[in-house]
């Protein structure tokens, strides 16, 4: 029986992952802050055959995410596959004269993702085998005006996976980057909603398979490779003055 550890299952893609992977009849962790909706999630994927740990977590607390990682491996017995999904989007408060927001998304998407991943690269290691998988983004291919936390974030967590990977592969451990663009959850809000969105249980589909497939780094859909090319191929000072005409009235 594989054995999965996933962070953010209350909502959105990380509770799809574990409902894929309860088709598989897997054991899996799964963890977020509302436990009310993990209890719920699990019992769905009860129904579906698989085994359910529920671990209330905040990915911000270092400690938690040790102990939590201790315990999973303890009543698991070992780990396949960890999946650090949890993550929050949200604007910088440029103007508010406070690092407040842009902090919490820094914390919460990079040391969210360091805090849960590192609690099991030793046994990893000593097993010989294991998949780390982070949720990254399009974002990561591009600078988001009022929302530099959130794209920082993504390409952060991709290049501490690049610089990872070497070292890693040669204890037969597989990273895995996957890079949506828009799909339907709720972290998806305002006009971001009149972009194409992709259903979260296809998405989650593809991502399982990317994960098996062993793929480094895996956009998705796929049309959106065309758009980071095109994107590299556009001089910086045309998409500086592209800006500043969109937001030429102040934002916030
Ligand atoms: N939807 C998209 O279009 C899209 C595109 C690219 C990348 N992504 C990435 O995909 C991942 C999942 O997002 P989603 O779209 O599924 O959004 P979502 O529905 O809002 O889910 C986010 C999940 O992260 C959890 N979370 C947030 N802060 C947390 C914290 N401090 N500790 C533990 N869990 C926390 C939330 O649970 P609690 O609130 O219960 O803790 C929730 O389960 C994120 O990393 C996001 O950046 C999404």
């Amino acid at each position: 029986m594989k054995k999965i550890f996933i962070t953010g299952v209350s909502s959105g893609i990380g509770k799809e992952l574990a409902l894929e992977y309860a088709k598989q009849k897997c054991l899996i962790g799964i963890s977020a802050r509302r436990e009310e909706l993990l209890n719920d999630i699990a019992k769905d994927c009860n129904d579906l055959g698989s085994q359910i740990i529920v671990y209330q977590l905040d990915v911000q607390n270092r400690e938690k995410c040790e102990k939590v990682a201790k315990d999973f491996l303890k009543k698991a017995g070992g780990i396949d596959c960890v999946i650090a999904n949890a993550g929050i989007g949200g604007d910088d408060n440029l103007f508010s004269g406070s690092s407040k927001n842009i902090n919490n998304i820094l914390n919460t998407n990079i040391q969210g993702v360091t805090n849960i991943l590192m609690p099991f690269i030793p046994l990893m290691k000593s097993q010989n085998h294991g998949t780390l998988v982070c949720i990254s983004s399009v974002a990561s291919y591009m600078p988001l005006p009022f929302h530099a936390g959130y794209a920082s974030s993504k390409i952060a967590i991709r290049r501490i996976f690049d610089s990872w990977r070497p070292s890693l592969q040669k204890y037969n451990l597989n990273l895995v980057s996957i890079c949506p663009g828009f799909i339907d959850t709720p972290m998806v809000k305002g006009p971001a909603r009149n972009f194409p969105l992709k259903k979260a249980n296809d998405a989650a589909v593809k991502f399982i398979h990317a994960i098996e497939n062993r793929k480094n780094n895996f956009v998705y859909p796929k049309y959106y490779y065309m758009l980071i090319w095109l994107f590299n191929l556009t001089p910086m000072w045309f998409y500086n003055w592209f800006i500043k005409k969109m937001f030429s009235k102040p934002y916030n």
